[in-house]
């Protein structure tokens, strides 16, 4: 099915050739003018240029021969040189009785399926998730979702940071304090135990102590460097107790995803890359890529048209050591083998963007990945709370992810418990599914690069473009749908019929740029215009609720059809949130 932006523009190319002119010119687009008109195209105008006439002249032209288009009515040639229009009624409710027809509702899988690796999620093994590792989760998800839903095959890929000097410290603290443990013996030659000597919550208290001990403790600190060197270079004890170590933080992680509605495809990490490093390295001395500068492995990888400072590559330290970097890289060259993707996504904090532009770079020049091979790098900004500055505990600690979303449920719970009398359960449910979407809503509302404030009030704020207003219009169509069922109503095949009033043309005008939404979101990947859209989409249709007794429309037929209007809208919200990444309770 064709996208409606689609249809109207090869109606006006059929224009632009009758009246003599390249069809290139004839592209419509969204009214940036609501209040003139639907859609307009602006071609006349850079037509003038090429066939030297007054570009009014020129949509004159072609306006005339769009007299008796079954697609669009009202076509005028505005000064000085637009062509304004409207969709034609019926064309539009036909339009959208084969959305209704159709399961993606008019948005066509992506012809040519490529598979896209989305690394999101980047949390650190052994320490709290914090909230700097929400925003990757929330709009990493978020992009899985659409690209997937674009037709692609979608790998999302949680990326775990398991090989830095925390590893090393926690084993250098565990030591401390059970030295005893047989992890800790270079004779012993039996099998571990199976279970870990130490449970989620000692593994949490553990790393940050070891953390402040080093800083104030140079011997304690060599201790740690060097056991992460032992377990880097494979030493038995050790590797065993990063499994558990592992073993611990994932179980606990998954939790805490699944919690946020966030689901992996693999949980790999940066562990899994080192065995690739060896013969990556060999690859780029031989192939002359690789150079020792100052003692350091490094890659250089400035271009011309550089404006400001890429520093060279660095690949091994002058100790041997590999890098953030050498893992990315390592990581790419495994992706490349087990997965083939055309394309990588990452996730992560802005202020990591030059790191990545060095991997990227690094990586092309040494052929680590295909020529075709996109890299792209999704970087979000910070976000803040309502003193501008990164969230911070009450005390000014690091904000853990618990304690902000808890935040969110007490807020919402008090809001969900003065609108209704209800038991506790449900109102403890409701308060969880609307919380998250006040929190997710609030994240992907904002142009992922930018900045933003975390905001409990607005975000739960059942009013404004907000997750809860979201729900409360989904809810609200749930209710009517539900009262016209137990009425003994059935609209499964009705047909919507032509729009009556303006608001209800809106509406439909809304539903009807579904499929050019999810397109544009795709390409782009960016969750914020589905918001946008969505809290448009839930604007028009409050106002048509407002100015039209659904329920207690005349006719019958009629009646039936504006059912059918509604459970399109629902099918549209209810898909765009499962795409932001969460769902609409039954009642609020
Ligand atoms: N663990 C990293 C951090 O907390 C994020 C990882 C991002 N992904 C990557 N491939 N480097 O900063």
């Amino acid at each position: 099915m064709k996208k409606l932006s689609d249809i109207i523009t090869e109606e006006m190319q059929k224009a632009f050739k009758g009246a003599g002119y390249d069809e290139k010119y004839a592209r419509v687009t969204l009214s940036n003018r609501p209040d003139l008109c639907e859609y307009q195209c602006n071609g006349a105008m850079a037509a003038a240029k090429e066939y030297h006439k007054t570009p009014v002249m020129i949509a004159e032209e072609v306006t005339a021969l769009l007299a008796d288009s079954q697609v669009v009515e009202d076509v005028q040639a505005v000064k000085p040189g637009f062509i304004n229009l409207k969709v034609n009624g019926k064309y539009l409710s036909d339009y959208l009785n084969r959305m209704c027809e159709d399961d993606r509702m008019g948005y066509e899988k992506a012809e040519n399926p490529r598979t896209v690796i989305i690394d999101y999620g980047g949390p650190n093994v052994a320490k709290p998730l914090h909230v700097g590792h929400l925003r990757s989760a929330i709009i990493g998800e978020s992009v899985k979702r659409i690209v997937r839903f674009a037709g692609h095959k979608v790998i999302g890929d949680v990326h775990l940071g398991d090989w830095g000097l925390q590893m090393g410290l926690i084993i250098t603290e565990l030591k401390e304090r059970k030295p005893k443990l047989p992890y800790f013996d270079e004779n012993y030659e039996g099998e571990y135990p199976k279970e870990a000597p130490f449970t989620i919550a000692e593994l949490e208290e553990i790393y940050p102590s070891a953390s402040k001990r080093s800083k104030e403790d140079e011997a304690y600190k060599e201790q740690a460097m060097q056991a992460t060197f032992e377990l880097q270079q494979g030493r038995r004890g050790y590797q065993a107790l990063l499994k558990h170590i592992l073993n611990i933080s994932v179980t606990d992680l998954k939790k805490n995803y699944a919690d946020l509605n966030v689901e992996f495809d693999l949980w790999k990490g940066e562990s899994d890359a080192q065995p690739y490093i060896p013969d990556m390295v060999q690859k780029m001395r031989d192939e002359g890529f690789a150079y020792t500068s100052e003692g350091a492995l490094v890659v250089d990888i400035k271009e011309e048209s550089d404006t400001k400072e890429v520093p060279p590559c660095m690949i091994l330290k002058s100790d041997g050591a590999s890098l953030y970097t050498t893992t990315d890289l390592a990581t790419i060259v495994e992706r490349m083998k087990l997965y083939h993707p055309d394309e990588i996504v990452y996730v992560v904090d802005k202020r990591q963007e030059m790191h990545f532009i060095q991997v990227f770079r690094c990586a092309k020049k040494c052929g680590l990945a295909d020529e075709h091979t996109v890299f792209k790098f999704l970087g979000f900004g910070t976000m803040n709370g309502k003193d501008g500055k990164p969230f911070k505990t009450r005390d000014g600690g690091v904000m853990r992810l618990e304690y902000l979303l808890s935040d969110i449920n007490e807020e919402m719970l008090k809001k969900i418990r003065e609108s209704r009398p209800m038991s506790e359960d449900e109102a403890g449910e409701i308060a969880k599914v609307v919380g998250l979407s006040a929190v997710k809503y609030g994240d992907l509302s904002n142009q992922a690069s930018k900045d933003y404030i975390f905001d409990v009030e607005r975000f739960t704020s059942s009013e404004g473009n907000t997750g809860p207003y979201i729900l409360y219009t989904i809810v609200r169509i749930k209710s009517i749908l539900k009262k016209y069922e137990e009425a003994g109503g059935d609209a499964k095949a009705a047909l919507i019929p032509t729009f009556e009033n303006e608001s209800e043309k809106a509406l439909m005008l809304e539903i009807a740029r579904f499929g050019s939404v999810m397109e544009n979101a795709c390409e782009e990947l960016a969750p914020h215009k589905i918001c946008a859209y969505i809290y448009g989409l839930a604007n028009a249709f409050n106002k048509f609720y407002h100015e039209t007794s659904i329920l207690g429309t005349e006719e019958e037929a009629q009646k039936g059809g504006r059912i059918r209007l509604l459970m399109l809208v629902k099918q549209v919200l209810e898909t765009c949130i499962d795409l932001l990444g969460f769902e609409a309770p039954e009642r609020m």
